[in-house]
């Protein structure tokens, strides 16, 4: 490993979440929800990962914490789904923020025309820019935007970068707001809502219950197998990444920061909702009991 390497600490949870759809594309195509073709690329390790395969990966898992992998690779296959079908019609622009290793960009079949910014802290951007590789598709739809979402500011970043607020778009957080703080959120609404104000604008957000921290027991949901020591795992391995989690929401807080900046919430939902929906079909259905409620996953929308 290059010096640089190993002293790098920002990326560890884009990482992580890489892994999953690592692992997710070793299952056969029969069987598997998402493909990353792309995600070895980013996860040190990768050949490793591969040599065992996804049924030993999916197993070791599910010892560890049950219904994580599932968890992510949901959250992934359901925001595909609306990229795909928003982006086919109306949507002419699309923003992912706190992209980190997110190869959607690349990895679906996306429209031309549809332009695309991928936010996120310089260092993470570079690394991702020096793993990929020239000829990935759509490449040249795709801006980078560098923004610390802490003490930057993203719409004035965004507009510099050609943003068109006159187009509608979708906007995606996927597994960012439980390492930025409430504030840091709030203002990245805000400039949503100020990015959004002249077309209609989709914004996709997970977040953590804030019974992660009170009550894991109702947070993870009936039955969950030892609620408690997971949610312990999960939090040192956050912060063993270099990325502790500090902000966790009741509904109520998350729809009112939604609806006071012009967006409705349109649905949400977690792991419990999406098994039926994708891995029941494909065999792979949960038990109600390993249905990790670990993230919200809520589609908002803004239109005018
Ligand atoms: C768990 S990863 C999720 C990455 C990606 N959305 C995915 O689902 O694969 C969290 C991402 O948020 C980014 N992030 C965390 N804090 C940030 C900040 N203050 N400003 C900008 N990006 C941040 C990290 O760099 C990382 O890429």
């Amino acid at each position: 490993m290059a010096v640089s390497e190993s002293i790098f600490r920002k990326d560890g949870t884009a990482q992580g979440v890489a892994k999953q759809r690592l692992i997710e594309t070793l299952a056969t195509p029969e069987e598997r929800i998402i493909n990353d073709p792309y995600a070895q690329r980013f996860v040190l390790g990768a050949s490793f990962i591969q040599f065992m395969g996804h049924k030993f990966n999916v197993w070791l898992g599910q010892k560890l914490v049950p219904g994580f992998h599932e968890h992510l690779i949901s959250r992934t296959r359901y925001l595909d789904d609306l990229v795909q079908e928003s982006t086919a019609s109306e949507y002419g622009q699309y923003v992912i923020l706190g992209a980190g290793y997110d190869c959607r960009a690349h990895r679906l079949e996306l429209p031309s025309w549809l332009r695309i910014f991928e936010v996120d802290q310089s260092e993470v951007q570079a690394r991702k820019r020096s793993k990929l590789p020239a000829e990935a598709s759509n490449s040249e739809n795709i801006t980078y935007v560098p923004v610390d979402f802490t003490d930057q500011s993203l719409s004035q970043r965004l507009l510099d970068a050609g943003f068109d607020k006159s187009r509608s778009t979708v906007f995606t957080l996927e597994g960012v707001s439980q390492y930025i703080t409430k504030e840091a959120l709030n203002s990245t609404i805000k400039e949503v809502a100020t990015l959004s104000q002249n077309a209609n604008a989709i914004l996709f957000v997970s977040y953590v219950s804030e019974l992660f921290k009170k009550n894991p027991v109702a947070c993870f949901g009936r039955g969950y197998p030892n609620a408690e020591k997971r949610a312990k795992l999960i939090t040192y391995g956050s912060e063993k990444a270099g990325e502790p989690w500090v902000s966790f929401y009741s509904a109520y807080e998350f729809e009112s920061a939604l609806s006071q900046n012009g967006y409705t919430i349109d649905e949400n939902v977690t792991l419990k909702d999406l098994n039926s929906r994708y891995f029941a079909p494909v065999g792979r259905a949960l038990a109600e009991n390993q249905l990790l409620q670990l993230e919200h996953f809520v589609i908002a929308k803004s239109q005018k």
